[in-house]
């Protein structure tokens, strides 16, 4: 299996990208989370991206595009991958569409959530997140075990600093400006299936296992 999870800030991509790698046991690759690791770990790149991320612009194509194609060659995914979060722009699309071609394999699937604005902009904002798993969660709609605490790993939750009202308003203008024209991308490309995302979680996954079920075996 080897899809791409599209579609504007705060869809689901990331929640869906977690069950869809457990189920089918495919690399999950989340530029959001390489880059919010880079930045954790004061490496140079992580200290480059932490002004673009913290304002709600795009990290330079140049950067994700070296990440993506480090990731790419890891063994971890050599039974397929979903790609959350990346391609953004059209210059990565085509920069991955090289990689794949220079190894022989091709997407199967881009699949392109769609969640309302005001659902989107309710999600981000209560939204809480494990700086050290990076698991998420959030106030209203996806409460952990216990307040403030991760399930997954035991770390206290905080807000993500690009889930500041400013913040989110900019990421959905470069959403619309930058990353939407990807939908006429691949969809002339005959790779594009559009998925309502406005169900609770556990039917979007049913919804998203039943499409992605043929391309199981990769
Ligand atoms: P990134 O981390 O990729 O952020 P994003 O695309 O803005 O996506 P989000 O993580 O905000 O949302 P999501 O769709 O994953 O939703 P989630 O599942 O978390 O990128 C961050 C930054 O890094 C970018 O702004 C940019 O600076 C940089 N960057 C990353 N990739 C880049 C690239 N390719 N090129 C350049 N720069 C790049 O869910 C959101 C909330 O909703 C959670 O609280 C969750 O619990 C809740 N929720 C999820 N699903 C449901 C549901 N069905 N019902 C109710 N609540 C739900």
């Amino acid at each position: 299996m080897r899809v791409v999870f599209l579609g504007a800030p705060g869809v689901g991509k990331g929640t869906q990208a977690d069950r869809i790698a457990a189920q089918y046991q495919v690399a999950k690759i989340s530029t959001g989370d390489l880059l919010r690791e880079a930045v954790r770990n004061r490496t140079t790149l992580g200290l480059e991206a932490k002004s673009y991320m913290d304002q709600g612009n795009l990290v330079p194509d140049v950067v994700v595009i070296g990440l993506v194609r480090e990731k790419l060659a890891d063994p971890s995914c050599a039974n397929g991958f979903v790609l959350d979060g990346f391609p953004r722009t059209v210059p990565q699309a085509e920069a991955l569409g090289t990689v794949l071609t220079s190894k022989g394999i091709a997407l199967d699937r881009v699949i392109n959530f769609r969640v309302s604005r005001e659902d989107v902009v309710r999600r981000l904002s209560g939204r809480r997140s494990c700086p050290k798993c990076q698991a998420t969660f959030h106030i209203d709609l996806a409460l952990p075990k216990v307040e403030g605490i991760c399930d997954r790993c035991g770390e206290p939750l905080v807000q993500r600093s690009d889930d500041r009202r400013d913040a989110i308003e900019m990421r959905l203008k470069v959403y619309d400006e930058q990353t939407a024209p990807l939908v006429r991308y691949y969809q002339e490309r005959e790779l594009l299936l559009q998925l309502d995302g406005s169900g609770a979680v556990e039917v979007v996954f049913q919804h998203l296992s039943q499409e992605l079920a043929p391309y199981q075996v990769t």
